[in-house]
């Protein structure tokens, strides 16, 4: 029997295959995180992220121009404070002077072409390690996440970090209310024009484990499933899209990205806003791992990987390959 249908035909020829691809990847797409730390002079490898660094702000620069070179649009900024610096409040995420300020002050006057977002979260900066205030319950004795304590700490911190010169501010605490009391508080201090990007369905994800290794975060007790969303929920994501939506988020994020493609999916039909993605260090690490091995072909698998987050329907992509991707854009490899 001859088939009738034939969807090969549209793939024999390397020219038509390229004319009917349906998503493609753009630099303009890109998002790279950077780690910074308090000091001099620093330029420390992380070791579970193998080619992914820490710098301190005055090493960062050089490192921005090279983003800047490569035509990469912005990157996310994380802290990592002096570890005598955490404490209950994470006071050191909200100092003027703090890290995250100090690499924003330079970075818009050094590197004027790359915008800059600000992960906004207490994780890095509290000496317990959770993403909010800590009391002890009446009943168990345990410590407890305060929601609405929390959000006061949110908003300063993101408006010292928009005086400091962040263009785009990123919270990733998945506090209840943050988005609105972050809105507020820039509002009123005439940062209305700044730009939310909303960690809006972000879960709770053994993907963080480099991460956390790479900012000193991992909390001291229990763990984040108080706050960060259960893994094998995607209805519960949209509802958490709405409401960031609700409360006036610009964009709005799903981390991590390959294992949640069928929520970036969901939340895309969901949303009118550009939707990004954050293939997270734990993506990033083990493709590395397999890379190391020559069990997975490096360019091969992390363009795929982009494209399959691109395909489900992100319109941003947070990735540690970022650099490595426009390389290889520039190349004209895809
Ligand atoms: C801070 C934060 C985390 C990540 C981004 N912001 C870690 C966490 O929630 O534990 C993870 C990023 C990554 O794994 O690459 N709240």
């Amino acid at each position: 029997m001859k088939p009738y249908f034939r969807p090969r035909r549209l793939r024999e020829n390397p020219i038509l295959r390229r004319m009917v691809r349906e998503t493609r990847l753009s630099v303009d797409q890109l998002i790279y995180p950077i780690f910074v730390r308090e000091g001099k002079g620093i330029r420390e490898e992380i070791s579970s992220m193998p080619g992914q660094f820490r710098f301190s702000p005055d090493m960062l620069m050089e490192e921005l121009r090279s983003v800047q070179e490569l035509s990469i649009p912005a990157v996310i900024l994380f802290g990592i404070p002096a570890q005598e610096k955490k404490d209950p409040m994470g006071s050191a995420g909200y100092a003027r002077d703090g890290v995250v300020c100090q690499a924003l002050k330079l970075a818009k006057k050094n590197v004027p072409d790359v915008l800059l977002i600000a992960d906004v979260c207490l994780c890095e900066y509290t000496d317990h390690g959770h993403c909010g205030i800590v009391r002890e319950g009446p009943e168990t004795g345990q410590g407890t996440i305060q929601n609405d304590e929390t959000l006061e700490i949110l908003a300063q911190t993101a408006l010292v970090y928009a005086e400091a010169g962040a263009h785009v501010i990123a919270p990733s605490d998945m506090m209840d209310g943050r988005v609105g009391a972050i809105r507020e508080t820039l509002d009123e201090q005439q940062f209305e024009h700044v730009p939310i990007l909303s960690y809006a369905a972000k879960y709770a994800s053994a993907f963080y484990g480099p991460f956390r290794e790479a900012v000193e975060s991992a909390p001291k007790f229990g763990d984040r499933k108080s706050y960060q969303m259960d893994p094998a929920n995607s209805r519960e994501a949209l509802k958490e899209v709405e409401l960031d939506l609700d409360e006036g988020a610009d964009i709005v994020m799903v981390k991590p990205a390959l294992p949640y493609l069928d929520v970036i999916f969901q939340v895309r039909q969901l949303s009118t806003v550009p939707v990004a993605a954050y293939q997270v260090s734990g993506e990033y690490s083990s493709l590395c791992a397999a890379f190391a091995q020559n069990w997975l072909d490096r360019e091969a698998t992390l363009v795929e990987s982009l494209l399959a987050i691109r395909r489900a329907g992100a319109d941003l992509l947070v990735t540690y390959f970022a650099k490595e991707a426009a390389q290889l854009m520039k190349r004209g490899e895809f």
